[in-house]
C-alpha cells in the first residue's frame, strides 16, 4: 500500500476540526474553513456552464460543505490546498436519477482560473483516486465531463482513467471516464500520498 493511513480510515482524530487530509507532493486535501464557502458559491454562479450539469440550491450546497471532510453517503468535499491557500474544490457526489453500485464514486473538480494548467488537476485527482481506493473501499472511480474540455479530458488520461463511452444527463451530452481497481492496482504512481 501506497500512503499514509490516518487514524479512522484517513480521518483525523479530530475529524470535527479537520476530518479527511489527503497530502501529496504540492497539494493538500482537506475540509473547507468555513470562510471558503463563499468563494466556492460564487465559483459556482460564474462557472463556464461547460463546466456545471446544473447550478444547485444555494442553501442545501452550503449546508454541504459545512459538512466538508466528511464522506457522507458517497458525498465528499475537500479544498484543494496549495501553501495554504486553497485553489478549488473536488468532490465526491451521487448523481440524481443515475443509481451507483457499491464502491462505485463519481468525482468531480474545479480548479480557480489562474491555478489551472499547471499540473495541480492532475495532481489533486490522482491523490482523491488513490484515497478512493486505500481508504473507501473504492472498486470504481469514474466521472462524466464536456466533451469538449480537453483540459479534464486530458488530466483523465494523465492519471490513467480510459474513456467509457458517452453519456446523456441533464439534457446535454457527455463522456464519460473511469478507472477500475484492477486498473488502478495495474498503474504508475507520480503523486504517492506522503508517508
Ligand atoms: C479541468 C481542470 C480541473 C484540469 O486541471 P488543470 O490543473 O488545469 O490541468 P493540468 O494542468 O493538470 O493538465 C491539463 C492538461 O490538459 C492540457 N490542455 C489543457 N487545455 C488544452 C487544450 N485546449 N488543448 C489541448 N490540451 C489542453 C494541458 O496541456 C495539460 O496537459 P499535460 O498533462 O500534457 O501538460 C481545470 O482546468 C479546471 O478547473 N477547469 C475548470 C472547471 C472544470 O472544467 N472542471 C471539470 C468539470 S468535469
Amino acid at each position: 500500500m501506497v500512503g499514509r493511513v490516518d487514524p479512522q480510515g484517513g480521518q483525523d482524530a479530530a475529524a470535527g476540526a479537520g476530518g479527511i487530509v489527503i497530502r501529496g507532493s504540492r497539494l493538500l486535501l482537506r475540509a473547507l474553513r468555513p470562510a471558503e464557502i463563499d468563494d466556492e458559491w460564487r465559483a459556482m454562479v460564474t462557472a463556464d456552464p461547460m463546466a456545471i450539469a446544473t447550478l444547485p440550491d444555494e442553501a442545501g450546497f452550503r449546508a454541504r460543505l459545512q459538512q466538508s471532510g466528511q464522506m457522507r453517503d458517497g458525498w465528499l468535499d475537500l479544498a484543494i490546498d496549495l501553501d495554504g491557500a486553497s485553489i478549488g474544490r473536488i468532490q465526491t457526489f451521487v448523481p440524481p436519477g443515475r443509481p451507483i453500485p457499491p464502491g462505485t464514486y463519481e468525482v468531480g473538480i474545479g480548479l480557480r482560473g489562474d491555478t489551472r494548467g499547471k499540473g495541480y488537476g492532475r495532481e489533486a485527482l490522482a491523490l482523491l483516486t488513490d484515497w478512493l481506493f486505500e481508504h473507501a473501499a473504492a472498486q470504481v472511480v469514474e466521472a462524466p465531463t464536456d466533451p469538449a474540455n480537453i483540459a479534464m479530458r486530458t488530466v483523465f488520461q494523465r492519471v490513467g482513467w480510459t474513456l467509457v463511452g458517452p453519456l446523456t444527463e441533464f439534457d446535454r451530452q457527455w463522456v464519460m471516464y473511469k478507472i477500475t481497481r484492477r486498473e488502478w492496482e495495474a498503474r504508475p504512481r507520480p503523486f504517492a500520498q506522503r508517508q
